[in-house]
């Protein structure tokens, strides 16, 4: 392989085509703060990847700032033009004022019924899976539950499903390195255009769901503009679709590979919460999250400079040998658990919940209703710097 400070670490290909795990490692223990230099007009960055920085640096929200952008590729796009206006990407008061708004509609208690139907959604998704005998599973029980239950949580129409899934699929990832840009940005529009009327039919006739509750809501004293609603629908669909599907079809994927697990999980003597957290460690959806310094920062013996751009790499502060024993291996009754994968401190994932009631019901589905599972086809990567995880993972499912 190439010296690790050859590599470029935006590039989707680098992610989709090798095992980063010796990468990672190399950058813990030899240059925990690294400066990945600029190339031809984008600029550097610096990469986070031990545990404890990662976890730090997500807490410091004063000096780590998202209001310029949370991902690579908008941060050195020249920002976010959501900025200020969307949750993830949105800091101090009025990120705080938001986030306690829409903490109402994701509590587990308001969120019963939604899980409920998640419930009953798996279960029928898994049995029509094993029905069929093969599936690719990255589309059909992976890539169908996490939208229905974003969709139930927005009450979008069942007419319009599958059309937001197709959208929001090539908005952050794409199947191949060559279809990348384009598709990407035609489906944000897409996707944005799509809310908007959402968000007018809502204002007209209001109901209890989150688009409501957001044209409702008041930041600083006033309600949210349209764009502001749309924006943060925009948020919640492409944060918890894709990310989701990814975890699915990656514990999927990890059983396949250590069918000693899958043994132990099917026999019984593993709680499935417990389990649930080591799938979400082990897949990290998404690789890194993006920040911007506020002030000069000293750390690790160097400096970070006012406005510099901050990576912080989830991926590799979840096989962080000081956080965790043996973090190369898939041990599905881990605990503790101190994983990365859904943030940490003011930006935690609000969605943790679902998403986690999402995998624990695909979970139980699997143990109690399949007997085995075989991999009958290659499985294929996204290719993103910013999502991880299988797209395609075609499988034979055989009946309990
Ligand atoms: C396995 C699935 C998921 C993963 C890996 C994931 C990961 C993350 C991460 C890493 C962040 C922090 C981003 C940052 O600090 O810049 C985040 C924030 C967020 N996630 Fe998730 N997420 C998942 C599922 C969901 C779901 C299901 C939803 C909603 C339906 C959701 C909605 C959000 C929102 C709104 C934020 C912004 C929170 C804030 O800034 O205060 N996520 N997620």
């Amino acid at each position: 392989m190439r010296s690790v400070t050859e590599l470029d670490l935006a590039d989707p290909v680098l992610h989709a085509e090798n095992d980063l795990s010796e990468v990672w490692r190399w950058l813990r223990t030899q240059e925990p703060l690294h400066w990945q230099p600029e190339r031809g007009s984008r600029p550097g960055f610096w990469v986070l990847t031990r545990h404890a920085d990662v976890a730090a640096a997500y807490r410091d929200t004063e000096r780590f700032r998202s209001d310029g952008g949370n991902v690579l590729d908008t941060l050195l796009g020249g920002g976010d033009n959501a900025a200020g206006r969307m949750l993830p990407v949105m800091d101090g008061s009025r990120h705080a004022q938001l986030r306690h708004a829409l903490m109402k509609a994701f509590s587990p208690r308001a969120l019963a019924s939604v899980v409920d139907s998640i419930a009953r959604a798996s279960r029928e998704l898994v049995t029509e899976a094993m029905e069929r005998g093969r599936c690719d599973f990255a589309r059909t029980v992976a890539g169908q539950l996490p939208l229905r239950a974003i969709c139930d949580l927005l009450e979008v129409p069942r007419a319009d499903r599958q059309q937001l899934l197709a959208m929001t699929s090539s908005a952050l990832g794409a199947e191949s390195a060559e279809g990348l840009a384009a598709d990407s940005w035609v489906s944000r529009g897409e996707i944005l255009f799509y809310f908007a009327e959402l968000a007018a039919r809502r204002r007209r006739e209001p109901g209890d769901d989150v688009v409501s509750l957001l044209t409702r809501c008041r930041v600083d004293g006033r309600e949210l503009t349209d764009e502001e609603v749309v924006l943060n629908c925009y948020s919640l669909i492409l944060g918890g679709d894709e990310t989701t599907r990814l975890a699915l079809a990656g514990a999927v994927a990890a059983l396949l590979e250590h069918p000693d697990q899958w043994r132990a999980y099917q026999a019984g003597g593993i709680a499935t919460e417990t389990a649930v957290e080591e799938v979400l460690r082990w897949t990290t959806p998404t690789l890194h999250a993006g920040r911007t310094a506020a002030v000069d920062i000293a750390l690790q013996g160097r400096t970070i400079r006012a406005g510099d751009v901050v990576t912080l790499w989830n991926t590799a502060a979840n096989r962080d040998e000081s956080a965790f024993d043996e973090p190369d291996r898939f041990l599905l009754s881990r605990t503790p658990n101190p994983h990365l994968t859904f943030a940490f401190g003011p930006h935690f994932c609000l969605g943790a919940f679902l998403a986690r009631a999402e995998i624990g019901a695909v979970l139980r589905d699997l143990r109690d209703l399949v007997a085995e599972m075989r991999l009958t086809a290659p499985a294929r990567r996204v290719y993103s710097n910013f999502l991880s995880g299988i797209d395609s993972l075609p499988v034979a499912l055989t009946p309990v």
